[in-house]
């Protein structure tokens, strides 16, 4: 049997942000990226440490958590991380055994397994360290039913307005990419592969791509047959000082850079973005130049993805479109990414130095090239 049947992991549950200002953090992820917000925890339902909101969109969940009272266990990440994600729920079958085969397999065990009960059902999860200060939390819902887990309520109508809330387009999470420290890849990728039952991906990124621009190596590992796809990241030595190592510096470690969520009508979905004032990373007009001779044809107009921004590569199997955020936070750690598949498997590896030569723009107005 190999340890993929193992520890059957269903899919990413959610995504748990640590923010300085959660109440805030909700508004711009309602207002600009589109997300609906379904649930509150904190002081009005009887949870006393900490305030978390959940969003939702397509296939999406973030919990946006804020503590309360500096002697929350967590407080000091604000200073350490600045705005970033925590934890990474893993969906799973049973959360003792996925818990028990990790730690047994050497994973580093944070929260032992629990059950957390309310009238809406049984809640079960339990936690372990991943890079960084990032976790990942087993969780289990088939015998829970409410809002989203014991302590949180559905929102108050009152505080958000249906009739205000315009979603994006934003279907699912495509993958999360994190970052780790230089010489680590290896170690993390094989964390995934060993403790998890993750599988390496053969990808056409699954090489050194150090160059002379903005120098990384990546990896992929995948898990839920594709449904979970983890790319590492380490900084490599290049002409400049690598984007990972800019994110590393600011980030005070190892963490989560981007999050990918996939929309199937990108152009809609980054003008409706553009509409709610998200910024994004922008390529030369050269890019657009030889494009139909890089990636063959392609159904969208190339005029429109030129005046958007989006990006364009192709592998064996389809095309895929592509787009970055800039940082959502004033440290330059995390941002986001929207793409579109079309046959495409693989991360855009043919953008990556127009993408680069694009962030190395954006950290020399920083001064940390
Ligand atoms: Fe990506």
């Amino acid at each position: 049997m190999t340890p993929i049947d193992e520890m059957p992991l269903r899919k990413i549950d959610h995504v748990r942000f640590f923010v300085g200002n959660a109440r805030q953090s909700a508004y711009f992820y309602r207002n600009a990226y589109g997300f609906d917000v379904v649930a509150y925890a904190g002081l009005e339902t009887k949870v006393k440490h900490e305030a978390g909101y959940v969003v939702r969109q397509g296939g999406i969940t973030f919990v946006l958590v804020s503590p309360l009272r500096a002697n929350h266990p967590d407080a000091s990440r604000l200073v350490l991380h600045g705005d970033g994600v925590s934890d990474i729920a893993l969906q799973v079958d049973d959360v003792r055994r996925a818990y028990n085969l990790a730690v047994e397999r050497g994973a580093v065990g944070v929260i032992g397994p629990r059950e957390e009960k309310d009238d809406f059902g049984v809640y079960e999860y339990a936690t372990i360290r991943a890079y960084g200060d990032t976790t990942h939390t087993f969780v289990n819902r088939d015998r829970y039913h409410g809002a989203f887990s014991p302590g949180f309520d559905p929102i108050d109508p009152s505080r958000y307005n249906p009739s205000t809330y315009h979603p994006t387009g934003l279907l699912a999470i495509d993958h999360i990419v994190g970052n780790v420290e230089e010489g680590k890849m290896n170690e993390w990728v094989n964390f995934y592969r060993k403790v998890l039952g993750f599988e390496q991906l053969v990808s056409f990124d699954d090489q050194d791509i150090s160059t002379e621009y903005s120098a990384l190596m990546s990896k992929v590992v995948q898990s839920g047959r594709g449904k979970i796809k983890f790319p590492i990241n380490e900084p490599a030595h290049g002409k400049r000082r690598s984007q990972i190592e800019e994110y590393i510096d600011f980030y005070g470690g190892a963490g989560v850079q981007h999050i990918a969520m996939a929309t199937n009508d990108i152009i809609k979905t980054v003008r409706a973005l553009i509409a709610n004032d998200v910024s994004f990373l922008r390529v030369p007009r050269t890019y657009y130049d030889n494009l139909r001779d890089r990636v063959g044809d392609i159904k969208e107009d190339i005029e429109e993805l030129a005046e958007l921004g989006i990006l364009v590569d192709r592998d064996d199997e389809g095309y895929m479109l592509q787009i970055f955020t800039k940082p959502v936070q004033d440290r330059p750690t995390l941002f986001f990414e929207i793409i579109q598949r079309e046959g495409a498997k693989s991360f855009g590896k043919g953008n990556f130095k127009a993408l680069f030569e694009a962030i190395e723009r954006e950290q020399a107005i920083r001064g940390t090239l």
